[in-house]
């Protein structure tokens, strides 16, 4: 079987079934691919390790995955009976916190290769059966979009792993991303006009969006100013330098009391080593580049350097106005360069380099206003947190994202290196916990205008 794995025809509204069944086939493919390629580049015995009281052992990304398929997919859109109605509780994610995952009766890696095939096999047979219509879940091929995007959640997921686990390199180090020609000729930040803005989308215009990008509103925001790149690790090791994990001014009351109990002094799998910074990157331990998009600090960490650097991180409006309004048209695109799918030369999203791109990088993927790597490189926190939009409606379960609006998690945006290009879109929204390091976030800057 030949999969045909691209990701440049993006669903459409109005797209034609035989458009809609080989979109869905090519990203359901897309993911098993990255899937395999993270679970079989390490032993069974590191596959069902604990790598970080953080994560779960692989083999229960990989079956958890499964279990998602087959309850969406054959179950709920297929109408089959269950497979394996018996490992449901294992794999819920909100049964058991991921701490406790090693100590269940998880499937053995050989097991949950299996399950994952049978399930893939029978899904592949519902897909060429299935009519885009009538049903929400079915209408624009939503649910099969969903599924893989699930499985690309976990791809990342699974790719922090390997970014946490200890010993010698699993993943093979693929070329570096393009080193940008103008960098320095950018300015340091853009001016985006005050005015109204549609954030958020439809069904209509973004069929796989999922239901927290729901629905579209107008927002008023007005003039503000935002850092044209991702603050480089050079500027992070200035605030480091200049004592800045020792001075409660930059702080928020939880994040100073968060670096003092765990005595940070840089991001995440940064150290020090003869008076150079170093950092350990999939098992490899190299210099840290000046000039990266910086990686693994928390939101507390990056509110902190930006009252330092007498700025303010932006609101999650300020960012997708900044990715998304067209001034001359006055309508939102659907990525910073336009309505067009991701394609290499915009973003590095899908894993293809296992690391960020230097800031001014992708001058292809820049915003109409000139501001660059807003999508792929890193995750980006904002100011705020995880909060419905105005008529805001759980599909189609209530676990993607409405039990997680509140205070507690903080929205990201954007995109990273490690997530696939069918898992993000301009309206794209994420959210963590302040305290978070190992996910792959950093962040830019913003300022009120005058
Ligand atoms: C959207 C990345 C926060 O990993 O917790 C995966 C995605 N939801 N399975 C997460 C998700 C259910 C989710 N994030
Ligand atoms: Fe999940």
């Amino acid at each position: 079987m030949t999969a045909h794995v691209s990701s440049d025809s993006p669903v459409t509204p109005g797209s034609p079934p035989g458009a809609l069944r080989r979109r869905a086939y090519d990203e359901l493919a897309a993911a098993r691919a990255r899937t395999a390629l993270l679970t079989d580049s390490v032993d069974d015995g590191e596959l069902t390790a604990q790598h970080s009281p953080l994560m779960s052992p692989l083999v229960w990304d990989l079956a958890h995955i499964s279990n998602q398929e087959e309850q969406w997919l054959l179950r709920a859109v297929g109408g089959r009976e269950a497979l394996r109605p018996d490992i449901d509780p294992l794999y819920d994610a909100f049964e058991h916190p991921r701490a406790t995952r090693p100590s269940l009766p998880l499937l053995p890696p050989p097991e949950a290769r299996a399950y994952a095939a049978e399930v893939r096999d029978r899904v592949l047979d519902v897909l060429d059966r299935a009519r885009f219509d009538g049903d929400p879940l079915l209408d624009a091929a939503f649910a099969f979009g969903m599924v893989a995007q699930h499985e690309q959640q976990h791809d990342e997921t699974m790719l922090i792993t390997h970014q946490l686990r200890r010993g010698p390199a699993a993943l093979t180090a693929p070329a570096p991303p393009p080193a940008p020609a103008d960098a320095a000729r950018l300015p340091a930040e853009v001016r985006v006009p005050g005015g109204p803005f549609t954030m958020g989308t439809t069904h209509e215009e973004e069929p796989w969006a999922l239901d927290n990008e729901r629905p579209a509103h107008v927002r008023l925001v007005p003039e503000f100013f935002i850092d044209t790149v991702p603050v480089t690790c050079g500027a992070y090791r200035r605030f480091i330098d200049d004592g800045g994990y020792r001075d409660p001014r930059w702080w928020a009351p939880e994040g100073w009391a968060y670096v003092r109990e765990h005595g940070l002094r840089a991001p995440l799998f940064w150290r020090q080593e003869g008076g150079q910074w170093v950092r350990r990157r999939f098992g490899v331990v190299e210099p840290v580049p000046d000039e990266e998009p910086v990686l693994h600090v928390s939101w507390y960490e990056a509110d902190a350097y930006a009252r330092w650097a007498g700025r303010r991180l932006p609101t999650e409006a300020e960012w997708e106005k900044a990715a998304r309004h067209d001034p001359v048209s006055g309508r939102s695109r659907r990525y910073p360069w336009g309505d067009g799918a991701p394609e290499p030369r915009h973003a590095n999203l899908g894993q293809r380099h296992l690391r960020p791109a230097p800031a001014g990088s992708y001058p292809d993927g820049a915003s109409p206003l000139g501001v660059r790597q807003l999508v792929g490189d890193v995750w980006e926190w904002t100011a705020d947190d995880f909060l419905p939009y105005p008529g805001f409606v759980a599909f189609p379960y209530r676990e993607y994202s409405e039990v997680f609006f509140g205070p507690g998690h903080k929205v990201l945006r954007g995109g990273a290196f490690s997530v696939a290009p069918v898992a993000c879109r301009g309206t794209f929204r994420n959210w963590d916990l302040p305290v978070r390091r190992q996910i792959f976030a950093g962040f830019r800057t913003a300022r009120d205008a005058g």
